[in-house]
C-alpha cells in the first residue's frame, strides 16, 4: 500500500485534477499538508550564486503577484526572514545557450519556501512555477505545501514568429517573449526575411531593408534591445535569414544577386514565387557575407537559420550560365546546387563562429553534421535526419496559422514511441518549435493566434511524454489564459475590440455570441475563399474570431452530458437556455449590419445559428417528452446543417458535429 502511494504522488500526473493549474506540468510533484500564507509580511529573497537575471525575475514576480493579489509590500516586512527564498548554486551564462541547466526545486510547507537551482536559469523557469501555484481561499492567498524537482524533456523549446510576412513591432515582441518564459518556453526563432518583408537593419547593404521593408524592420538598437529582454527571461532569439528561395525583397535593392534579371519588387502574393539567389556568383557571397557577419555580430545566439525551404528552382533551370555552372561541377539537379550553395553558407556561418539550422530541404550528405534541421514535414523526416547523425527540431503539427483546436498540437510529440530510434539518436531531436506564419495575423490578432494554444504545445516540449491527458490540459489552461493575459498578451481582449470596431458601437450586442461561436477556416482554405495579399485588411470577424473556440467545446460538454440523461433538468435548462440565445442573435445583428456594411458578410451566419437555435429547442423538447419528430424533420434539419457546414466568410461551425449529434438522438426511433 505504502509503494503505491509512493508511486501515485510521485507522478505529476497522478495528481487530482483539482489540485494545481501548473502549465507546463513539473516532472515531479509530491504534494504536502498545509500552506505558506501570503500576507504583508511576504517577502522574498535571492542568495547563493544567483545573478541579476535571477533577481530581476523575482522582482518582476513579486509586481505580478502583488497585483494579483492586491496586497501592498513593505519594504520592511518579513525581510529578516523572506518567506520565499530563491537559491542558486551557480550564476550560469549571462547570455542563455543551447543545455542550460533549466531545473530547479522547489519546497514550501508553513514557514518557508525554498526555490533551488544549479543555475539563475533553474531560477528563473522555478519563479514562474511559484506564481503558478498561488492559490486563494476566504483565508485568503497561500502557496501549497508541496515538494516539485523539475527539468525539461528537450532543450530547445521555441516559438518562430514570421515577422517577414507582416511586421510585428518590438512591443509586440516583447509581450509575447514574457508570455513565453511564463510557460517555460526558450527560443524564440525570428524570421526575418521574406518575400514579403527584409525587417532589419544592416549597415553594410542598407538597401537591403530600405527598400525590402516599406518602413518596417528592426533597427539594430531594437535588436539589441530584444536580445537583452529575452536574455534576462532566459530566452534566446535565433535569427532566421530565409535563402536562396523566400527572397524576393532582397532582391529589391540588390537585383545583381538574382538568378534573372530584375527589376524586383516587394511581393504582395502569399505562396512560393520564382524569385532566387544566384548561387554561381561570387558577388552573392560577397553580400551574404558581409551580410550574415555584421548579422552574427548582432545576434549573439550561436545558431543562426538560413531557412532553405521550397525553392522552386525554375530561376536556375531557366539560366543557362547557372545550367553551365552545374554541368561543370557536376550537380545533377536543383537540390545539389541548393546543397553547394549551402556549403559556402556553411563556410561563412562557421567563420563567424555559427552553426548553421535550415528546413528539412537543407538535409543533404555533403553537409556537416553540426547543421540543425527543423522539420515542418514530419516525426519522420525528422527522425531521418536523426538516423544520418543531424540534430533536429520538430515544428511539423505544430503551424498555429493552420487554426487547428489545442489538444491536436498537444498531442504531436517530437520522439512518438514507434519512431525506432536508438538512444543516441532520439537524443539528437532537441525539441521544436511552433510556427507562428504571418500570411493572416497582424500585431492586433497574432496573440489570439499563439495564446493561449501555444501554452499546450510549451508542455509537451517541457513535461515527461506521458503528460498527455486532454482534458486536464484543457483545465489548465484556462487558468494559464487568465495568467498570459495578465502579462499584457491580447488573445482575449483583442476579440471584443475588433467587434466594437466593426459595429461602430460600444454595445456589439449577440455579435459577440455569434463570434464567440466560429472558427476561421483550417489549414490553407482560407486564402482559397478569398484571394487575399499583403494589403488586406486583418479586421474582419473570420480574425476577431479565435481558434479552438471555448464556447463551441463547453457547449458539446453539456450536450454530452444531457445526451448522457435527458431527464437532467440542469443540462437541459442550459441548452434551452443556448440555443433561446442563439434562435434570438438576429434582429439584433440584422440591425447592427445594416449600419456597419463592413459585417454584410456575416448576415448568413447570423441565420445559421439562428436556425441552429431553433432547431436545437426542438430537439430538446423531443427528447425530453420523449416523442417522435414529425415527418420529414430529420431530412430537413440535415439540409440545412449541410448548408450551415459551407464556410461563409471563411469561418465554420466548430460545434457542428456536436449538434449533429443531439439531431441523431432526437429522430433516433424507440425511446
Ligand atoms: C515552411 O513551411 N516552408 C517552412
Amino acid at each position: 500500500m505504502k509503494t503505491t502511494l509512493a508511486l501515485l504522488v510521485a507522478c505529476a500526473a497522478a495528481i487530482p485534477a483539482s489540485a494545481h493549474t501548473l502549465m507546463p506540468v513539473p516532472r515531479t510533484l509530491q504534494p504536502a499538508s498545509g500552506r505558506l500564507t501570503i500576507d504583508k509580511g511576504f517577502a522574498a529573497a535571492v542568495d547563493g550564486a544567483c545573478d541579476g537575471r535571477a533577481r530581476d525575475a523575482l522582482a518582476r514576480a513579486l509586481a505580478r503577484l502583488s497585483d494579483q493579489t492586491g496586497i501592498e509590500w513593505t519594504e520592511s516586512a518579513g525581510a529578516a526572514s523572506p518567506r520565499l527564498t530563491v537559491r542558486c548554486d551557480e550564476a550560469g551564462s549571462a547570455m542563455p545557450s543551447l543545455g542550460d541547466d533549466e531545473s530547479y526545486v522547489l519546497d514550501v510547507d508553513a514557514q518557508h519556501a525554498a526555490l533551488h537551482a544549479k543555475t539563475s536559469t533553474g531560477a528563473i523557469r522555478g519563479v514562474e512555477t511559484v506564481l503558478q501555484l498561488v492559490e486563494g481561499d476566504r483565508a485568503g492567498y497561500f502557496l501549497p505545501a508541496l515538494h516539485i524537482d523539475d527539468a525539461p524533456r528537450f532543450p530547445w523549446r521555441g516559438l518562430l514568429i514570421d515577422v517577414g510576412r507582416h511586421f510585428m513591432p518590438a512591443e509586440v515582441i516583447k509581450r509575447n517573449l514574457d508570455g513565453m518564459a511564463a510557460v517555460k518556453l526558450n527560443v524564440l526563432h525570428l524570421h526575418l526575411t521574406e518575400d514579403q518583408g527584409f525587417r532589419v537593419e544592416t549597415r553594410k547593404f542598407p538597401k537591403l531593408y530600405q527598400d525590402g521593408s516599406d518602413g518596417l524592420y528592426y533597427t539594430q538598437d531594437q535588436i539589441r534591445e530584444l536580445v537583452a529582454y529575452a536574455a534576462a527571461r532566459a530566452i534566446r532569439i535565433v535569427p532566421e535569414f530565409d535563402m536562396p528561395g523566400h527572397a524576393t525583397s532582397w532582391l529589391v535593392g540588390h537585383p545583381e544577386i538574382a538568378s534573372a534579371p530584375g527589376p524586383y519588387k516587394i511581393e504582395r502574393h502569399w505562396g512560393i514565387f520564382d524569385p532566387t539567389m544566384d548561387p554561381t556568383r561570387e558577388e552573392t557571397y560577397r553580400i551574404l557575407d558581409g551580410f550574415l557577419g555584421e548579422m552574427a555580430a548582432l545576434f549573439p545566439d550561436p545558431y543562426m537559420h538560413i531557412g532553405g525551404d521550397e525553392n522552386n528552382g525554375k530561376q536556375w533551370a531557366a539560366n543557362p550560365q547557372i545550367q553551365a555552372f552545374m554541368k561543370q561541377h557536376g550537380l545533377k539537379d536543383a537540390h545539389a546546387l541548393q546543397a553547394h550553395f549551402n556549403q559556402r553558407l556553411s563556410k561563412i556561418l562557421t567563420k563567424y563562429h555559427k552553426q548553421m539550422v535550415g528546413w528539412d530541404e537543407i538535409l543533404h550528405p555533403d553537409l556537416p553534421q553540426t547543421i540543425v534541421i527543423q522539420s515542418w514535414r514530419g516525426q519522420k523526416s525528422l527522425a531521418e535526419a536523426a538516423r544520418q547523425g543531424y540534430r533536429g527540431l520538430l515544428s511539423s503539427g505544430w503551424y498555429l496559422d493552420l487554426v487547428h483546436p489545442t489538444r491536436d498540437h498537444y498531442l504531436v510529440d517530437p520522439l512518438p514511441p514507434d519512431m525506432g530510434l536508438t538512444p543516441e539518436q532520439a537524443a539528437r531531436v532537441l525539441g521544436g518549435e511552433a510556427a507562428m506564419w504571418a500570411e493572416f495575423v497582424g500585431p492586433q490578432t497574432i496573440d489570439s493566434r499563439v495564446w493561449p494554444r501555444l501554452a499546450a504545445i510549451a508542455e509537451r516540449l517541457w513535461s515527461p511524454a506521458d503528460v498527455r491527458d486532454v482534458e486536464d490540459m484543457y483545465r489548465r489552461l484556462d487558468a494559464e489564459s487568465v495568467r498570459l493575459e495578465s502579462l499584457g498578451l491580447q488573445h482575449e481582449t483583442a476579440q471584443p475590440v475588433m467587434l466594437r470596431r466593426l459595429a461602430g458601437s460600444l454595445h456589439p450586442g449577440p455579435l459577440a455570441t455569434l463570434a464567440s461561436l466560429v472558427e476561421p477556416v483550417k489549414n490553407y482554405r482560407r486564402p482559397q475563399l478569398r484571394p487575399a495579399t499583403q494589403m488586406m485588411p486583418l479586421s474582419r470577424l473570420v480574425d476577431a474570431a479565435r481558434p479552438d473556440s471555448r464556447a463551441a467545446r463547453a457547449f458539446a460538454r453539456t450536450l454530452d452530458a444531457f445526451l448522457g440523461d435527458p431527464a437532467h433538468e440542469r443540462e437541459r435548462q442550459a441548452l434551452v437556455a443556448t440555443f433561446t440565445a442563439w434562435r434570438d442573435v438576429r434582429p439584433a445583428i440584422d440591425v447592427t449590419i445594416d449600419r456597419a456594411p463592413a459585417l454584410e458578410e456575416v448576415r448568413p451566419l447570423a441565420a445559421d445559428l439562428a436556425d441552429m437555435g431553433a432547431v436545437g429547442i426542438e430537439a430538446v423538447t423531443y427528447l425530453t417528452n420523449r416523442t417522435a419528430p414529425p415527418e420529414g424533420w430529420k431530412d430537413r434539419v440535415t439540409a440545412r446543417l449541410a448548408e450551415a457546414a459551407k464556410p461563409k466568410a471563411e469561418l465554420e461551425w466548430p460545434a457542428l458535429p456536436a449538434f449533429r449529434k443531439l439531431v441523431d438522438a432526437a429522430a433516433a426511433p424507440a425511446r
